[in-house]
């Protein structure tokens, strides 16, 4: 104990005990639990995902939790903690009694709350809801980290092919040496899965794998045009200039430059992407319009979404 019973300053403390302040250390304590109902607050809103306003709320509650931390930790230090500032000689080297004594100080520093418990309860309540709302939104990714949703796209068989307008593309539209970027008809073009690169190669150089037969009407292939590296979008197309030397057209990534062969279905080149470009398979319906035929050849996106876990549909 840091005072004698009659409450005067035991002469053996180095601290001096601070007023006692139970109001303040309560008000430190109620801090700390609205900090927690707002981190519980954030939970509950991210769960139920049924509010208009959702990004508006996720961002209020979880902003209040940390400005009632930040209140309480405020609080704390001005009105709890007592202050004492010691000025003396730096001491020669650390010895044993200058070493009890910031140890005296440390236990010291404290005697002043009264209410340890209650505040250390506190504490731990704000920062375990503060903690559950961080790690909250890696829920979604479901009970052990659910990848299925990163597999479907929009793609169905028979949804046409469309430009950015809406416009359906027919195949007398698609030329040789160039190439357009599609979308499903009535998706979102924000969709990952919805944007296509498509292209015309002479359809004697094909050279698509046996079970993709009958993917490229006329020539006309569709790849998505997510880089299989790290998602960049794949934007430019390489036609030689001098046939009799030079590779046949190709698909490149701008980011580090991952080209892809349309004609043996997207396969890899050069570059560091390890997996085909995945291809669409079309057909060309009686109006001539271009339509999906299915879904992609393999998993769209980068291979860090895990690839290998399960097939696309
Ligand atoms: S993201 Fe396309 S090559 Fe790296």
């Amino acid at each position: 104990m840091t005072t004698s019973p009659d409450g005067e300053h035991d002469s053996h403390d180095i601290v001096a005990p601070g007023p006692q302040s139970p109001r303040s250390e309560l008000a430190v304590a109620a801090l700390l639990v609205a900090a927690a109902v707002s981190a519980i607050a954030f939970i509950v809103v991210y769960s139920l995902e049924k509010f208009s306003t959702q990004h508006e709320l996720l961002g209020i509650t979880l902003a209040a939790s940390f400005a009632f931390v930040a209140a309480a930790l405020l609080l704390f230090g001005e009105r709890v903690l007592p202050s004492e500032e010691v000025a003396e000689d730096y001491p020669e080297a650390a010895a044993p009694m200058e070493q009890e004594e910031v140890a005296k100080v440390m236990e010291e520093s404290t005697s002043g709350i009264t209410r340890k418990r209650l505040l250390v309860g506190a504490g731990g309540t704000a920062g375990g809801a503060i903690g559950l709302a961080a790690l909250t939104p890696a829920l979604s990714m479901g009970p052990w980290i659910d990848v299925a949703p990163l597999y479907r796209t929009p793609w169905r068989p028979g949804r046409r092919l469309v430009d950015d307008k809406g416009k359906p593309y027919k195949a007398e539209e698609i030329e040789q040496e160039t190439f357009y970027t599609a979308f499903p008809e009535g998706s979102s073009d924000r969709n990952l899965g919805a944007s296509l690169v498509v292209v015309r190669v002479d359809p004697a150089a094909l050279r698509l794998p046996p079970e993709r037969a009958g993917w490229a009407p006329e020539g006309i292939l569709a790849f998505s045009k997510i880089c299989p590296h790290a998602a960049c979008t794949v934007a430019i197309y390489q036609k030689p200039t001098y046939g009799p030397t030079q590779p046949g057209p190709a698909l490149v990534c701008p980011c580090h430059y991952s080209t892809f062969d349309p004609a043996k279905g997207g396969e890899v080149l050069f570059g560091p992407a390890g997996r085909p470009l995945p291809q669409l398979p079309l057909t060309v319906d009686a109006g001539r319009e271009i339509r999906a035929g299915g879904n992609f050849s393999d998993a769209i996106g980068p291979s860090w979404w895990g690839i290998e876990m399960e097939e696309p549909h």
